[in-house]
C-alpha cells in the first residue's frame, strides 16, 4: 500500500499546484490512496464544500484539517455529510465532524485520523490519550492507520511519533508549513516526519504575502493576511509504503516541488 499525502494546501495557489501536479505524482509514484491537508485551502483559511469536492474529483480519497477547520462558515453546512473529511479528533465533545474515518481501497481499509497539538495552540483535549482511543477503535477494522498530527512544536510531534510507534503506520506532522528533513521509519515500523510542509505560494511567508507579515513584525499593527498570489508556487508532500497485512511502514520519501527543486517525472 502506497499513500501519497500532500501538506497544507494554501489558497488558490495551492489548489492550482494540486491540480497541476497530482496527475504527475500519481503517474510517477502510483499511490493507492491520496490524502490532502485542506485546512488552508480556501484563501488560506478553512475549506468550503466546493473545494472539498474538487479535491475528491482530482483524485484525493480523504481530507485532513487543523486549527483552521472552522474559519469558513460553510464547513458547518457540510462537515457532517463529508464522509472523507476529518478534523482534529481531540476537540471538545459535541464539536461537529469527526476525527477518524475509514476509506476502502479495493477491499483494503485505511484508517485516517487527525489530531491537534496543544503547544502554542489553543488548549484542547489531550491528543496522546485521544490517539490511544482512536487506535483501539481503528485496529478493530484495519492495521493500516494514518495519522496527521497538526501541531506547532517539533518536540510534541516527535513525542507523538514515539508514543504511537508500532501502533500506527504513519505519523505525519502538518501546520508549520515548512518541510523538515527528518523523515524516517521508527524502530517498531511507524513512518514519521515532523512536518510535511505547505502547498501554495513559494515566495510568501508561510504562504502569506510578505509585505503584510513584515509589517506585522515591524510595527505590530493589525494587518490582513492574504495568500501571496504574485510569486512562484510550491508543493510539499510525502509518500509512504506500508505492508497491507501488518500495517508496518517500510519507506517514507519526501516530495518537494518548487523552482529550486523542479519536478522530475
Ligand atoms: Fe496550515
Ligand atoms: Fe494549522
Amino acid at each position: 500500500m502506497k499513500i501519497l499525502f500532500i501538506g497544507d494546501v494554501f489558497g488558490s495557489p495551492g489548489r492550482e499546484m494540486v491540480q497541476t501536479y497530482l496527475p504527475k505524482l500519481k503517474e510517477k509514484y502510483r499511490p493507492n490512496a491520496v490524502i490532502i491537508n485542506g485546512e488552508n485551502a480556501a484563501s488560506g483559511k478553512g475549506i468550503t464544500e466546493k473545494i472539498y469536492k474538487q479535491f475528491m474529483e482530482w483524485g484525493a480519497q480523504a481530507i485532513t484539517m487543523g486549527n483552521h477547520s472552522w474559519d469558513k462558515k460553510d464547513i458547518f453546512e457540510f462537515i457532517d455529510d463529508a464522509k472523507n473529511l476529518v478534523r482534529p479528533a481531540n476537540y471538545p465533545e459535541g464539536t461537529p465532524g469527526k476525527g477518524l474515518t475509514f476509506i476502502n481501497i479495493n477491499g483494503t481499509e485505511i484508517a485516517i485520523m487527525n489530531l491537534q497539538g496543544r503547544t502554542f495552540l489553543p488548549a484542547i483535549d489531550d491528543p496522546f490519550r485521544k490517539a490511544d482511543q482512536l487506535i483501539e477503535q481503528a485496529q478493530k477494522r484495519t492495521n493500516i492507520i494514518f495519522l496527521d498530527f497538526h501541531a506547532e512544536a517539533t518536540s510534541e510531534k516527535q513525542a507523538m511519533g514515539w508514543y504511537v510507534d508500532g501502533r500506527v503506520s504513519a505519523v505525519v506532522g502538518t501546520h508549520t508549513h515548512t518541510q523538515t528533513a527528518d523523515n524516517r521509519i521508527l524502530p517498531k515500523g511507524t513512518a514519521y516526519i515532523t512536518d510535511v510542509g505547505m502547498t501554495g505560494p513559494y515566495d510568501g511567508i508561510l504562504g502569506v504575502e510578505r509585505e503584510a507579515v513584515l509589517k506585522k513584525f515591524l510595527t505590530s499593527l493589525p494587518v490582513r493576511f492574504e495568500p501571496d498570489k504574485n510569486g512562484r508556487n510550491q508543493l510539499n508532500g510525502i509518500i509512504v509504503t506500508i505492508d497491507d497485512a501488518s500495517g508496518k511502514a517500510s519507506k517514507i520519501e519526501r516530495i518537494m516541488i518548487n523552482e529550486d527543486n523542479p519536478f522530475l517525472g
